[in-house]
């Protein structure tokens, strides 16, 4: 499966990136969502932020967060080093991406599910764990030369954000203090997406509609639109706001959560004149994490939706079937439920 950047330039779409009718993005101008909310992390009023955050959580799925506190610099920084890592020629890339023995770092077209799929996604992409940065970094690419140090850096400050975020939905959600700080924060990744010019934007994706199998992601998507969310049954772009962070609820949070939170459908649209570059922040359980909705939340009046299950059996599950919005973990996740009050 060769790497979408070394031969895309082309000018034509292959016949397997060519979506159903009903799959495709089609010519519609999809309008860019003022209304996935902002919101400004230096509020002075906290429990305002809380309360902004979890509404965002309940409607959307999906917020920006602006005020953030991770450097301009250091975002604009990680952000070049991405774009000159997908940039350089394929066995460079290849090459860096094999220092891990155990795999633990990928590189990759289209999804994991390569080799299954119906359709192919216009995306490349790299994968790896970033905690401990100790343990991981020996195995990161060391080309660009900056990419360890700018990533490196990146995926510290990422990881107080990440924390921040979760601190402030597990005091809105009510759960007891740290519960987030446990093996279900443990194994955060970075994906690099790259998404090169596409001839043809109408008729393909860059990524297919999903949900991501984490606890929340954090993406950095610079200043080329393609990113949009599902909600009631339409499209919304989600504007590019120059330094903002775009937050999303993850399906363990949704389960976590009972079913209060939504870990929001996605999909990634390409376009034919602009490369885009993204940095998502993936925060994941240890393999063996219990998963399970929050003791806290499930009563009588709210039975829990989902029954345990271990991290591993989901997102095994979960990752190797293509199109992933939920359905290949139905069975593993739901339990059966009655109000009883
Ligand atoms: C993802 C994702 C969005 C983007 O990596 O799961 O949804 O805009 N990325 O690249
Ligand atoms: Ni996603």
């Amino acid at each position: 499966m060769e790497l979408l950047s070394s031969w895309c330039y082309d000018g034509s779409l292959p016949e397997s990136y060519v979506m159903p009718p009903e799959r495709r993005p089609g010519k519609l101008i999809v309008p860019l969502g003022k209304s996935v909310p902002v919101v400004d992390l230096e509020l002075h009023d906290r429990n305002e932020t809380i309360q902004q955050i979890l509404k965002a959580g309940e409607e959307y799925g999906f917020f920006q967060v602006i005020n953030h506190g991770v450097s301009e610099d250091l975002m604009d920084k990680a952000m070049n080093v991405a774009e000159e890592f997908h940039a350089m020629p394929a066995v460079d890339k290849e090459r860096e991406c094999s220092k891990d023995p155990s795999g633990g770092c990928k590189l990759y077209t289209s999804s994991y599910a390569y080799p299954k799929e119906d359709f192919h996604y216009w995306r490349d992409a790299v994968t790896h764990p970033c905690l401990s940065l100790e343990e991981c970094i020996q195995f990161w690419p060391e080309k660009p030369t900056r990419y360890r140090e700018v990533v490196g850096e990146y995926s510290v400050e990422l990881r107080k954000l990440s924390c921040r975020i979760l601190e402030l939905i597990c005091e809105g959600l009510g759960l007891s203090a740290g519960y987030f700080s446990s093996d279900l924060i443990q194994v955060p990744k970075i994906i690099i997406n790259h998404y090169p010019p596409c001839p043809e934007p109408s008729l393909t994706l860059g990524l297919s509609k999903h949900r991501d199998p984490s606890i929340i992601t954090i993406l950095l998507q610079g200043h080329i639109h393609g990113l949009q969310v599902f909600k009631d049954g339409h499209w919304i772009g989600v504007e590019p706001l120059p330094h903002a962070f775009v937050v999303n609820v993850g399906f363990l949070l949704q389960i976590i959560s009972n079913g209060k939170l939504k870990g929001a459908e996605h999909r990634v649209v390409t376009n034919s004149s602009d490369a885009r570059t993204t940095i998502s922040y993936l925060v994941y359980p240890s393999d063996q994490t219990l998963v399970e909705p929050a003791k806290a939340l499930v009563n009588a009046c709210n039975p829990a939706l989902y029954k345990a299950f271990k991290f591993f059996d989901f997102v095994t599950a979960f990752l190797l079937k293509p199109d992933n919005t939920g359905e290949a973990v139905k069975e593993l996740i739901s339990a059966p439920h009655n109000r009883n009050c």
